[in-house]
């Protein structure tokens, strides 16, 4: 049932993660919403109610917001952007070879709506981009319209995995604009969503976005840091967060040791802010440090596998023929979104060494195929585990801390477990005389 309390007609570019979750809510809210993409493939299952990820409870939303006609799927700009009074801008902008943020399809996205104006059009950029690109968009829209037309910025927060709660309960929402009316126009949009509003100019919104998924990044790469010192001090890092993050200024929140951040944004975000910095005339070297911390993770979990396995050979670590099941691929629990996994880096690495593995992860095996096409898949974990000389974690799926380890002890060929985000009860798993390595203990 809609709760909404205002009617707009909405255009929402890009039905990716951000665009499908934003025309999700704001359709439910009573709006009416067009989604365009240019994946006419993609639009095409979006209209029978066909979501192309896995998102929790996305698909109901988008069937029952689609069957009671406020959310519409189309390629065309020319059949919403004309009725729209806003237009959200959700294309990608995945990083270049440099870090910097690909632009490509933002500017063809708003070329296309430009086109299609008529009348008093408020252009809101959900993407993440760069600051200074503002006279940018507007020339690219004069050149193209004759119909008035205002930019704001109005950056996404939401996390893969609760993306529609994160999306009707975020923290805050941002709304960078000088002008009056766009301020006006996404509060009253906003109005029954909660949630803090910061309202500022267009730059200092952008910024907002980056400095956040920057500062995240920190707190894991912070979080990995001190775990590799709990090992060399013989210390539990798992207790020392627990002390740290008892402390409100700092929270427990990503205040976590693993494998390291992945996904599709934080490591983009992170390279694409050093290179605004440097653009900018900054060195931004705190989150450089970040960035090289986050790699060596990857680097010093291939090390612990290797020992782990205490394997013969050159250096003890020839590894040719040893098999490994991996438990978790996507780059976080609660979604099949492969992109930059750190699962995708380790797995290259161990079959680079002569490792075979086979994988289970319970949404991402589709995806992951496409860019891990020769290693084994399982169908469940019993059967990847079954016969293997390890079994590493690399995705805190809870189903797998909940696992029969008694089975898992049975199956595998060697009773060793290298768990990549301590989800596992060392005490309890090394009682039922497993050999257990986890990180930062
Ligand atoms: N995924 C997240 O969790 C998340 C969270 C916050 C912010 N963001 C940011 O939001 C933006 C979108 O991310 P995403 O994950 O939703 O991307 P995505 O890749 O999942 O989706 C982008 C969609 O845009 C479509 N597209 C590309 N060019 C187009 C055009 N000219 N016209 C119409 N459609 C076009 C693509 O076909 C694709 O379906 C990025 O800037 C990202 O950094 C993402």
């Amino acid at each position: 049932m809609p709760i909404g309390l205002v009617n707009m007609t909405l255009t929402i570019v890009g039905a990716g993660y951000v665009g499908l979750v934003t025309a999700a809510v704001f359709s439910e809210l009573g709006n009416k919403v067009y989604c365009i993409d240019v994946d006419k493939k993609k639009v095409e299952g979006l209209k029978k109610g066909k979501v192309p990820f896995f998102e929790p409870s996305l698909e109901e939303f988008i069937k029952r917001n689609t069957q009671a006609k406020r959310l519409f799927f189309t390629a065309s700009y020319a059949e919403s952007v004309p009725k729209s009074q806003i237009v959200f801008i959700c294309v990608g902008t995945p990083p270049k070879e440099n870090g910097e943020a690909n632009l490509t399809y933002l500017f063809s996205a708003v070329e296309e709506t430009a086109k299609n104006l008529s009348g008093y059009t408020l252009i809101t950029i959900k993407s993440t981009i760069p600051i200074g690109h503002e006279g940018d968009l507007e020339a690219i829209v004069k050149k193209n319209a004759k119909a008035k037309f205002e930019f704001a910025a109005s950056p996404e927060f939401l996390r893969e995995g609760t993306a529609l709660e994160d999306t009707l309960h975020p923290d805050r929402i941002v709304i960078g604009t000088a002008s009056t009316k766009a301020q006006k126009l996404l509060l009253e949009l906003h109005a029954p969503i909660s949630g803090e509003r910061i309202i500022c100019d267009i730059r200092s919104a952008q910024l907002i976005k980056y400095a956040s998924n920057s500062l995240l990044a920190t707190k894991v790469s912070f979080a990995n840091a001190l775990a590799t010192l709990c090992e060399k001090m013989g210390a539990d890092v798992k207790k020392v967060l627990l002390g740290v993050g008892a402390d409100k200024r700092i929270g427990h929140s990503f205040l976590y040791p693993g494998v390291g951040y992945g996904g599709s944004c934080l490591p983009k975000d992170v390279l694409a802010f050093i290179a605004l910095s440097s653009h900018f005339g900054y060195d931004f070297e705190l989150i450089r440090a970040v960035d090289a911390i986050n790699n060596n993770q990857i680097e010093s979990f291939i090390v612990k596998i290797q020992n782990a396995l205490k394997a013969g050979g050159k250096n003890g670590k020839t590894t040719a023929g040893k098999e490994l099941a991996v438990l978790g691929l996507a780059f976080k629990p609660n979604t099949d979104d492969m992109r930059d996994a750190p699962s995708i880096k380790i797995i290259n690495h161990l079959t680079g060494l002569g490792y075979k593995v086979t994988a289970y992860d319970p949404q991402a095996m589709e995806n992951a195929k496409k860019v891990l096409p020769d290693i084994k898949y399982a169908k469940d974990e019993y059967r990847a585990v079954d016969g293997k000389d390890a079994m590493i974690i690399i995705t805190e799926w809870s189903q797998f801390a909940n696992l029969d380890m008694d089975r898992v002890k049975k199956l595998l060929r060697h009773p060793i477990i290298i768990d990549g985000r301590n989800l596992l009860d060392p005490e309890k798993i090394q009682r039922l005389g497993f050999k257990y390595v986890s990180i930062g203990r």
